[in-house]
C-alpha cells in the first residue's frame, strides 16, 4: 500500500474534548467514564478493530485561571475540570490491545525528568513499544500556582525543555544492547560497564543517575510536541517525531508545514516531522442534520465558558476586554502559535472576540468537518491529499460516540478508497505511524 493517513482519536481525561458543555449532552458519557477503565478499555478495543494509529491523550493538570484570574468558570462549566491523570489510563488500555498507540500529555514543569523517562518508558516497556510523550513545556499559570513554581518567560521553558531532553536521550540510551545478562548460573544480573552513569549539570537541571528502565521494543516513546511559534517548531525539529497542529484551512496547512520542513533542514534532519491536525467531525444522515446537530451543541455553550478557554489557552484575560473589538495577535507567554493561528482566521473572517467564540465554541481554529460520512471522508481526503500532512488527530464533540461513528463510519469508506490501512503492518507505534 502506497503511503496512507494516519489517525490518531484525541481524549482528555476530563469531561470534555475542545467542545464545552459537551458532557451535557444526553448522547455523551463522558462523564460516567471518568470513573472506570471499563469504558475506556472498550474503546481503544473500538479503535484498534478499525486499525486506529493510536489515542492521543490532551492534558490540563490544572484548572484554566486566566479569565477574571480565577478558576470559577472552568469548575462551574467542567471545562477541563476535574482533570484525572491521562497517564493512570494508558497501562489498562495497553493491556486489552496488541496495536494501538497511546500518546499521553505531560509537562516536563511538574516532574523531574528521570521520574519522566521512568513513568512513560515503564509503560513503553510493558506496551511492547507502544507509547508516545507529547512533550509540553508548561504555559498554564494555573499549573505553576499548583506546583508552586515560578513560570519561566516563553523561550527559556523551551531552552529548559531542551536540557530535560539531554537527560532524557542518555536515561533512554544508557542501558547498552548487551548489557542484561542475566546468568542464573553465576547469579550475574547485568553488565556495569554496559549501563552508563548519567552526569548531567546544566543551566536549569541536574541529574546525576543510573537508568532504571530497559529499553522497550521502540527504545524510546514516540515524541509529540504541540508548540507552534518559532521557537516551538525549532524545539520540535531539534527533539520531535511529530507535531500537533491546529490549522483551520488547507492554505494555512500547507504555510504550517512549510515552515516546519524549514525548521527541520534548518536542524539538518533528513526526514522533517510529521505533521499531523486536529480536526472536529460532525456526523448525520444528511448534511442539514449534520449542521444542525452541530449548531445544537454550539448553542449549549454559555459565552464565559468559552472565553474561561480561550483566555486559558491563549494566556489572556478576555473578562478585561470589550468582546466587540477585533480579534487580534496579542502578546502572550503562553501559546503563541495558538494565538498566531486563532488571530489569523479571526482577521480573514473579520470577527470580533465575541464572534469568534460564538462562530466555534471551541478553540478558534479547528476545522469542523460536517457531513454525512461520505462528505467527511470527501473533505478529509481532499485535506490529507492537498496538504500533504501525515494525517489527523480526530477530536470527537461528544464522545464516546463521535469517535465509534467516525470508526464505523468513514473508517471503512477511507478503507476502501485505499486511503487508509486495513491492518496494522508495524508492531510499534513508532513502526505503525512514522514508517
Ligand atoms: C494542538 C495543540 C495542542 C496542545 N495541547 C496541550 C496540552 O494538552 N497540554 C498543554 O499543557 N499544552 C498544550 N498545548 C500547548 C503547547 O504545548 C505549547 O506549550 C504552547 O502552544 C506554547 O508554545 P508555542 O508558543 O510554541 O505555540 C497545545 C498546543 C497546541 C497547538
Amino acid at each position: 500500500m502506497a503511503d496512507h493517513m494516519r489517525l490518531l482519536g484525541f481524549l482528555m481525561h476530563t469531561p470534555i474534548n475542545h467542545l464545552s458543555l459537551s458532557w451535557a449532552d444526553e448522547e455523551d458519557r463522558r462523564l460516567s467514564e471518568l470513573s472506570s477503565f471499563k469504558p475506556w478499555q472498550s474503546l481503544a478495543r473500538k479503535l484498534e478493530e478499525y486499525c486506529f494509529d493510536g489515542l492521543f491523550f490532551a492534558d490540563v493538570p490544572a484548572p484554566y485561571d486566566f479569565y477574571h484570574d480565577r478558576t470559577d468558570e472552568a469548575v462551574k462549566y467542567g471545562v477541563c475540570w476535574p482533570s484525572h491523570d491521562p497517564v493512570a489510563l494508558l497501562g489498562a488500555m495497553a493491556s486489552v490491545t496488541d496495536h494501538l498507540g497511546y500518546a499521553v500529555t505531560l509537562s516536563v514543569a511538574g516532574i523531574p525528568p528521570f521520574l519522566a523517562v521512568r513513568t512513560l518508558s515503564t509503560l513503553d516497556y510493558l506496551s511492547q513499544g507502544r507509547i508516545g510523550w507529547n512533550i509540553v513545556t508548561g504555559n498554564g499559570r494555573a499549573e505553576h500556582r499548583a506546583l508552586g513554581t515560578e513560570p519561566l518567560e516563553h523561550d527559556a521553558r523551551y531552552d529548559r525543555a531542551d536540557e530535560y531532553l539531554r537527560i532524557c536521550y542518555a536515561l533512554w540510551d544508557g542501558i547498552g544492547e548487551k548489557a542484561i545478562i542475566a546468568d542464573r548460573n553465576n547469579g550475574i544480573y547485568a553488565d556495569p560497564a554496559r549501563v552508563e552513569k548519567i552526569d548531567f549539570e546544566g543551566k536549569y537541571l541536574r541529574c546525576r543517575a543510573t537508568p532504571s528502565v530497559l529499553p522497550s521494543a521502540q527504545r524510546r516513546p514516540v515524541l509529540f510536541q504541540a508548540g507552534s511559534s518559532g521557537r516551538g517548531q525549532a524545539f520540535a525539529a531539534k527533539h520531535s517525531d511529530v507535531i500537533f497542529g491546529i490549522q483551520s484551512t488547507i492554505p494555512a496547512m500547507k504555510d504550517f508545514q512549510a515552515s516546519v520542513k524549514a525548521a527541520s533542514i534548518a536542524e539538518g534532519r533528513n526526514k522533517p516531522c510529521q505533521v499531523l491536525y486536529a480536526i472536529q467531525p460532525y456526523l448525520g444522515g444528511t448534511e442539514e442534520e449534520a449542521k444542525r446537530r452541530r449548531e445544537e451543541l454550539l448553542r449549549r455553550i454559555p459565552i464565559d465558558a468559552a472565553l474561561c478557554r480561550l483566555s486559558g489557552t491563549l494566556g489572556i484575560d478576555f473578562g478585561q476586554m470589550d468582546l466587540d473589538l477585533p480579534l487580534e495577535e496579542l502578546p502572550t507567554q503562553a501559546s503563541r502559535g495558538m494565538m498566531a493561528a486563532v488571530s489569523k482566521i479571526a482577521s480573514e473572517k473579520r470577527w470580533t472576540i465575541r464572534e469568534a467564540i460564538v462562530a466555534t465554541g471551541t478553540l478558534g481554529s479547528i476545522p469542523s468537518i460536517v457531513g454525512t460520512p461520505q462528505q467527511v471522508a470527501d473533505q478529509l481526503e481532499t485535506m490529507w491529499r492537498e496538504s500533504g500532512c501525515r494525517g489527523f488527530n480526530i477530536t470527537p464533540p461528544i464522545s464516546p460516540k463521535g469517535l465509534i461513528d467516525f470508526a464505523e463510519q468513514v473508517v471503512p469508506l477511507l478503507q476502501n478508497r485505499g486511503v487508509f490501512r486495513q491492518e496494522y503492518s508495524g508492531r510499534t507505534f513508532s513502526e505503525n505511524l512514522l514508517q
